[in-house]
């Protein structure tokens, strides 16, 4: 497993790739670079040559320098990180080639003291994690499928709408890269384009009955892939089938965090009242009917709204009402 950590002090490779798109084609010489890095020339040809290894394209040209000729599609610190407009959120940031699981990789980051606000990307997973205990189909160099870590000082019930706001932080990030698009979030937890699912988000909390040690908001976004198995292919889709066209990783994942760390903070400020209303602009479910499996059982009936604090208002044939916290939902009959 490769691993690239790039934390608030930028790394030599980071500080490398920024000198090279600030030159914009034009070349940079070694001296410059190692004057501004503090190392040896041979230090610097070593860090290109890692670069070139991440699928960077640059040029040495004999007495001139280097030149950066085409970046890599992928979610790396050095394309990701200039794009963020976040505080807390990715400040802190780990990119990992190919990795069991972000989510697992984001929990052992805390373990060992890892800060709130960790990012954890892969560029593909190979034991990636789904709800209810299914897997994750994570293919190398097509999606998003990032962990972030969390720590919030509030009570443990309250867990239970963070999917609905990283959710609809995932709604948003898909307006803004694809503006065609027109994505919905099917509570609590799935985001659909043309009915069919582009993105799965796993929270997983580690609590004691009173404080929350952790939660770990694990995301997976369908961009780029377009072929799906048998199983999957009436079900899934990407950001790049419904478009028609690809979409940059590296400004999705930093489109997708930036936008989430606002809408976080407002939900820890405020509660997720204030992002009820944004939320049901973009409500996969409004009046269809439903089947939602739970811990203690099924109930089915009509979606009938969303209460403030996000749980979902099912109203059942005998006219009774039930508000219900989490499940997993199938749409039975269409509005
Ligand atoms: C689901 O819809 O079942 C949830 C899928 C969540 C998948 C993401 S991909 C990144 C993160 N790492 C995992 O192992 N799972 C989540």
């Amino acid at each position: 497993m490769k691993r690239r950590t790039a934390g608030m002090t930028a790394q030599p490779g980071e500080r490398i790739i920024a000198w090279l798109k600030q030159a914009a084609g034009e070349e940079i010489s070694s001296e410059r670079l190692c004057a501004d890095l503090g190392i040896s020339r041979a230090a610097v040809w070593k860090h290109i040559q890692g670069l070139r290894g991440q699928g960077y394209r640059i040029e040495a040209a004999p007495r001139r320098g280097y030149r950066l000729c085409a970046s890599p599609d992928t979610p790396l610190a050095t394309e990701v990180m200039p794009l963020l407009t976040t505080r807390m959120i990715g400040r802190h940031y780990v990119f990992l080639e190919s990795v069991d699981s972000t989510n697992r990789q984001a929990a052992l980051q805390a373990e060992s003291g890892a800060p709130e606000g960790t990012v954890v990307v892969a560029d593909g997973q190979t034991v990636g994690r789904g709800r209810m205990g299914r897997a994750w189909v994570s293919p190398a160099g097509l999606n998003a499928y990032l962990s972030i870590l969390l720590m919030p000082r509030v009570e443990p019930a309250r867990v239970s709408t963070l999917p609905l706001v990283a959710g609809l932080a995932v709604a948003l990030a898909i307006e803004r890269i694809a503006p065609g698009l027109r994505p919905l979030v099917k509570w609590p937890n799935d985001i659909l384009i043309n009915g069919r699912k582009a993105c799965g988000i796993l929270c997983e909390l580690e609590a004691e009955t009173d404080r929350i040690r952790r939660v770990v908001c694990g995301i997976g976004v369908n961009l780029n892939q377009t072929e799906f198995s048998p199983v999957l292919a009436p079900l899934a889709t990407s950001l790049a089938r419904e478009a028609g066209a690809r979409v940059s990783r590296a400004a999705f994942v930093a489109a997708l965090l930036s936008i989430f760390e606002p809408l976080y903070e407002t939900w820890l400020r405020e509660g997720f009242g204030s992002l009820r209303q944004a939320f049901l602009d973009r409500h996969a479910l409004a009046a269809h009917t439903v089947t939602v499996e739970q811990v203690g059982g099924t109930v089915t009936g009509r979606v009938a709204g969303l209460e403030a604090e996000g749980a979902l208002i099912i109203e059942q044939g005998d006219g009774r009402r039930v508000s219900i916290l989490s499940g997993d939902v199938h749409i039975t009959r269409q509005a």
